[in-house]
């Protein structure tokens, strides 16, 4: 096989593209003499909270600060309890650890990978405050069962909606159930900025106007602080070029929605692959195609010998980190976790990706399970 490489993610595709309006937001940006909070930053939140069906969307600077600021309006504090997916992305748990309150990590159903709503009642304690699910890989968790398990128990749900912007179940988007929740912008993701960016998503005037103080050191009149706040920002050039790009995005989802198909396709019954599943009521968005084999790090080998990127989202769980070491979780704590960690593969799809592509990819698979 002498063919292309196919990278894992190129953004030269979809930049290309719109190469020109970015160039004219970024001149509008230049030009205004305002680079902080401005009518950019405004413009986006408006556009993005109607993108998402809320009423309030605030620019912050990344996903972790707007996760962090979610649990923080809605008052979780030291000694509190915070329900997780054991098998997320590090940042959901930081932000918890970042108050003083304990991440409890729940596994996933292993079919969606996303939070067991079944497995959620049996980590309740006298300390839950509050419930975060992961729409990870860009489907939508089982939002109905988990708004109800709060609502039972009287606890808050922060979403993290930083790889599924625009997923839904029951047809109501990520990022609008939960009281607060957070997104990430960062360059990889569906929505992505040149650089940190992240908001926060709810439909709670007095949640969105503590998240807007806090975010800007504690003040809503400049030089008068209320409360101990951050410099957690949205600047203007950022919000400049995710408003150019949030009129793309639904494209580009059809775009990543149509690689995907192609992917199951091309990948059914091959080897011992287990592909995507998506739960009848929920809509993936398809941030990530995981394919999961027993021979992952051998076929990753594979791949990249014959030129095509991959990646593993993620090789760790939180709870087997270093950082986590305290927490007292052995291997063997969360089994689906750590079964999903060490066979899951993420393959190459981006926006622009051609049916060549992703044949090329599913070609060389193949030739690995039938060698
Ligand atoms: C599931 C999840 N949560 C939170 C984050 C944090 O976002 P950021 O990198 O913008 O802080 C990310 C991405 O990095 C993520 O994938």
């Amino acid at each position: 096989m002498s063919m292309m490489k196919v990278p894992f993610l190129d953004f030269s595709p979809s930049h290309s593209e719109i190469k020109d309006e970015i160039t004219l937001a970024f001149n509008a940006v230049y030009d205004s003499n305002w680079y902080v909070l401005g009518n950019r930053v405004s413009a986006f939140e408006s556009a993005y909270a109607q993108f998402n069906s809320t009423p309030y969307a605030i620019g912050v600077s990344n996903g972790l600060d707007a996760l962090y600021l979610s649990l923080k309006v809605l008052g979780i504090t030291q000694g509190d309890e915070v329900i997780v997916p054991s098998n997320t992305y590090i940042a959901t748990a930081l932000a918890v650890s970042y108050l003083g309150a304990t991440p409890i990590f729940v596994e996933p159903d292993p079919r969606t990978y996303n939070i067991d709503p079944l497995r959620i009642e049996s980590a309740i304690t006298a300390k839950t405050k509050a419930i975060m699910p992961v729409h990870l890989y860009g489907q939508c968790c089982e939002m109905a069962a988990i708004m109800e398990i709060a609502e039972r128990h009287r606890l808050k749900v922060v979403e993290d909606n930083a790889q599924a912007h625009s997923a839904t179940f029951a047809g109501k988007p990520t990022g609008s159930w939960g009281h607060s929740n957070g997104t990430s912008f960062y360059p990889g993701k569906n929505l992505g900025a040149l650089g940190d960016a992240g908001a926060v998503t709810t439909s709670d005037a007095e949640i969105a106007k503590k998240v807007k103080v806090l975010r800007n050191y504690g003040s809503q009149v400049k030089y008068h602080n209320e409360t101990i706040g951050h410099n957690m920002r949205l600047d203007e050039l950022q919000a400049g070029i995710l408003e150019v790009k949030l009129r793309h995005l639904q494209r580009w989802t059809v775009q990543r929605q149509e690689i995907a198909s192609w992917y199951n396709e091309l990948l059914n019954r091959v080897g011992d692959l287990i592909l995507p599943y998506v739960h009848p009521d929920a809509t993936h968005v398809f941030h990530l195609y995981v394919v999961r084999t027993t021979k992952r790090d051998a076929l990753q080998q594979f791949l990249t010998q014959e030129g095509i990127g991959t990646l593993i989202h993620y090789p760790i769980p939180p709870h087997l980190q270093e950082a986590y070491k305290h927490l007292g979780h052995a291997k063997g704590a969360f089994p689906i976790a750590e079964e999903i960690a060490s066979t899951c593969l993420s393959l190459p799809l981006f926006p622009g990706m051609t049916f060549e592509q992703a044949n090329q990819v599913s070609t060389a698979i193949k030739a690995f399970f039938n060698k």
